[in-house]
């Protein structure tokens, strides 16, 4: 089971970081801010012409308590600058590098070049092999991917890594045929048999199942029925399951115990699920609605305490959500819509799109105490990615674009049954 650590405020060293120093003040001051003791992963995309050196960014990671970082590849210079750091890292291996991987001694190679080398320093505690692969609907790229994960995880047991490195994929929440009410989830018909093998895969090593989920693209797909208040944590009704007698007051937990729903209808109940990727942009398209910046601010701060009162979700009360926010950085090369540009929690410069609530009485007015506990197991799960520099493609199939990719017909039914529910149920 994994279970996040807390994470507590951590001193910043600013020593390496002399040459950014505004940065670093900005850095300093955020830090100032934050008192409130929760566990967060945050996913750093680097598509962007104008980011910050990796040095500069650990003390912005730590600003906002991220404990866990995901990367879509297995940067050096992002490994490097945040060895003895204490951050758990989750790296990736780009779809395009699933085909090679079923030979084992390219796995091997590719193990001991992007995960050995940094270890014990960076604790890379997971590889996420291939981002999205399934909804992308490549038979090819999709017979690859189990075979991948297994050559990886083979790799890590013959290195006697496999107890501290975990074996894992990404999954966009397309997977899902039905998704609504949460206990009617299953996966889509076509994808079954693949996703038993790659359940089954996680059942025996342990590792956690990983679903990328949005509400946000429920509610642009239909802003004027799609509640608002639904999707970011602030409704007062909510809706009922009628099935299980669940209560969701959330369109986000609602999603999550749809995901497992359909890990349980195969059969695998005691696998767990990690959220790979959720956010909100601050910024879009006149037809992108919702892209605001108060939006972006009330998803991400209401989801942050959503995480810090541990409470999980109502088909698993009992599970800490481990959730890596999409994204650390705004990433001006990203193409699409004008909102794939805006996800990020910071600009590149280091200051923060918009305030996300924390203050010295702690975080979101949350009553959590400085010292907390939880305990320990692994973590971590990933998501896809592509090795510097060819990390496009797999970094692109992660977010959004992969809901766009959907042929529209597919999205717009998809988002239908969640509407329907929605509006079924009287919202
Ligand atoms: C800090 O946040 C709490 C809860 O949101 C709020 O009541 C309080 O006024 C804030 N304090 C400052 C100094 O902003
Ligand atoms: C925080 O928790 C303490 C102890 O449980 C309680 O006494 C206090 O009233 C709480 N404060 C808020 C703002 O909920
Ligand atoms: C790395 O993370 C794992 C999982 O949380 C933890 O058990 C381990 O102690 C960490 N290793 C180091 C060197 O920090
Ligand atoms: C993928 O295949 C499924 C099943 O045939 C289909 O419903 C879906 O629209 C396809 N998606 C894409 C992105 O081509």
């Amino acid at each position: 089971m994994a279970i996040f650590i807390l994470s507590f405020f951590v001193p910043i060293d600013f020593t390496p970081f002399h040459r950014f120093s505004t940065l670093s003040l900005l850095f300093f001051s955020a830090s100032l801010f934050f008192t409130a003791a929760f566990s967060l992963g945050i996913n750093y995309g680097q598509i962007a012409s104008n980011l910050p050196h990796p040095e500069a960014v650990v003390p912005l990671v730590k600003s906002i308590g991220a404990t866990h970082v995901k990367l879509y590849d297995a940067d050096p210079r992002v490994l490097k600058a945040f060895a003895n750091t204490g951050v758990e890292f989750i790296v990736g291996l780009g779809n395009e590098y699933l085909g090679r991987m079923r030979d084992p001694k390219q796995a091997a190679s590719w193990v001991k070049t992007n995960v050995q080398t940094y270890l014990p320093a960076t604790n890379i505690t997971c590889i996420a092999v291939g981002n999205e692969v399934l909804t992308l609907n490549d038979s090819t790229l999709s017979s690859n991917l189990l075979p991948a994960m297994e050559s990886i995880h083979s790799a890590l047991v013959s290195l006697n890594l496999d107890k501290q490195v975990m074996v894992t994929t990404a999954h966009n929440l397309a997977v899902l045929e039905v998704s609504y009410p949460p206990s009617a989830g299953a996966f889509r018909r076509d994808l079954t048999q693949k996703l038993s093998c790659i359940l089954d895969f996680h059942s025996k090593v342990g590792s956690p199942f990983l679903i990328n989920a949005y509400p946000y693209f429920a509610y642009k797909a239909n802003p004027k029925q799609v509640s608002l208040d639904f999707v970011l944590f602030e409704s007062d009704s909510g809706m009922v399951d009628q099935a299980s007698g669940l209560h969701y007051d959330n369109m986000f937990c609602a999603q999550i115990d749809a995901a497992y729903s359909a890990v349980e209808k195969l059969g695998y109940k005691n696998v767990c699920l990690q959220i790979s990727e959720t956010g909100w942009p601050s910024k879009g398209d006149p037809d992108e609605a919702g892209a605001t910046p108060e939006n972006a601010r009330k998803y991400n701060g209401n989801l942050i305490k959503l995480i810090s009162e541990k409470k999980g979700t109502p088909m698993r009360p009992n599970q800490d959500l481990n959730i890596y926010v999409f994204a650390l950085f705004n990433e001006n090369q990203k193409p699409g819509p004008t909102s794939e540009r805006n996800f990020g929690l910071f600009k590149p410069d280091g200051t923060p799109v918009y305030n996300l609530g924390f203050n010295s009485t702690g975080l979101l007015s949350t009553n959590t105490t400085g010292s907390v506990s939880s305990s320990g197991g692994t973590t971590l799960s990933g998501s896809s990615p592509a090795v510097t520099g060819s990390s496009s493609n797999g970094y692109l199939s992660i977010t959004a674009d992969d809901a766009e990719r959907l042929p529209i017909e597919r999205a717009l039914f998809l988002l239908s049954l969640i509407v329907s529910a929605i509006l079924s149920f009287q919202l």
